[in-house]
């Protein structure tokens, strides 16, 4: 049946977990596909079909029947795609052989992840979606690269309906500590040690992973902006993040590290496009409330794991 199944590129990762899972929870059959290339912090709990495949492997029986896709997988680490930036080609390609097959086989909507990195260091904040794009690493120059193969799906006869989905920073449990917040809630617990890159002040516009969900679940319901930030339209510090977490440990030691290359000074969404296409959704959570729940999250594993995960992070 169309409108029931849902397929999820990426569905064993942070976002694509949370966003499984509150599919089932709504009454979706859903199918994950993801090759497992980094190893998720959650395992599959088996309420969604795991298909363990890259996204180059699926094919049109993979598609059968399902009524939207929400491509997810992606290499996503800025840093990382300075160094190994050939691997980050697969971003375009995998989206590439998605949606043709998707175009082969007649799925009515496909949503495709993008990031508010495409804009590199916007000139007007918030940031609208007719911005330009100016990405700053190899990371963001494939996701414009990927948005370029969706527009192009928007354009041709009988594709699906394409949206692009430009994420902001979305943190929460389940994230790897290669990003900022589980980065900094694992130094917390296994070091006390809060790592802070640069001088802290750059900011983000931070959504805690539940509320990104709730979004993207709502994007299944209705029409599909061609592309749309999916964002809080607030942004905060590193060093804000930081206080948080030092009001649980007053005596953590913020360790200062080098800023990263091209580190951006602001992200903040321009939501008013958002607002209009899925509502202004009532009870999003506080970045504070938010952090102390990752933090929780944290502080219930394994230290051993952790310090296992950090090191696998660190030496990458
Ligand atoms: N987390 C954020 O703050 C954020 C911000 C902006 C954009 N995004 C985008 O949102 C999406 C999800 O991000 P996330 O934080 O959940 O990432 P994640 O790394 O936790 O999850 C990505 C998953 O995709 C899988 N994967 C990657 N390439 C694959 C391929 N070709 N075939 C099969 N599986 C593959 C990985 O194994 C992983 O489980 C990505 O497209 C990312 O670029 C995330």
């Amino acid at each position: 049946m169309y409108d029931n199944k849902v397929l999820i590129t990426g569905g064993a990762g942070f976002i694509g977990g949370h966003l499984a899972r509150a599919m089932v929870a709504l009454g979706y059959e859903v199918d994950v596909v993801d090759d497992l290339r980094v190893p998720p912090m959650v395992s599959p709990d088996g309420s969604a079909k795991l298909l363990e495949k890259p996204v180059l492997d699926l094919d049109e029986d993979d598609l059968a029947n399902v009524g939207i896709v929400y491509h997810l997988a992606s290499h996503k680490s800025v840093p990382r795609s300075f160094n190994q930036p050939l691997d980050y080609l697969d971003n375009i390609d995998s989206c590439r052989h998605l949606l043709a097959l998707c175009t082969g086989v007649g799925t009515p909507k496909v949503v495709v992840a993008s990031t508010c990195e495409v804009y590199g260091e916007a000139s007007v904040l918030p940031t609208p979606e007719g911005a330009p794009l100016a990405p700053r690493s190899p990371y963001a120059a494939t996701k414009v690269g990927v948005e370029m193969i969706a527009r192009a799906h928007q354009r041709a006869e009988g594709a699906p309906e394409v949206g692009i989905a430009r994420f902001f920073n979305v943190y929460g449990p389940g994230e790897r500590p290669d990003e900022l917040v589980p980065r900094l809630c694992a130094n917390l617990l296994v070091r006390n040690e809060l790592p802070v890159e640069g001088d802290g002040e750059q900011r983000r516009d931070f959504s805690y992973v539940t509320d990104t969900v709730r979004k993207l679940t709502e994007l299944a319901t209705g029409p599909l902006a061609a592309i749309v930030n999916i964002g809080s339209g607030r942004s905060f510090s590193v060093n804000d993040v930081v206080r948080v977490l030092q009001e649980r440990s007053p005596d953590a030691r913020v360790v200062r590290k080098p800023a990263r290359i091209n580190e951006i000074r602001e992200f903040r969404a321009d939501t008013k496009l958002q607002i209009c296409q899925i509502g202004d959704l009532p009870g999003q959570t506080s970045l504070a409330e938010g952090i102390r729940r990752t933090f929780d999250w944290w502080a219930d594993r394994d230290p051993e794991e952790i310090l296992r995960r950090l090191f696998r992070e660190e030496s990458n």
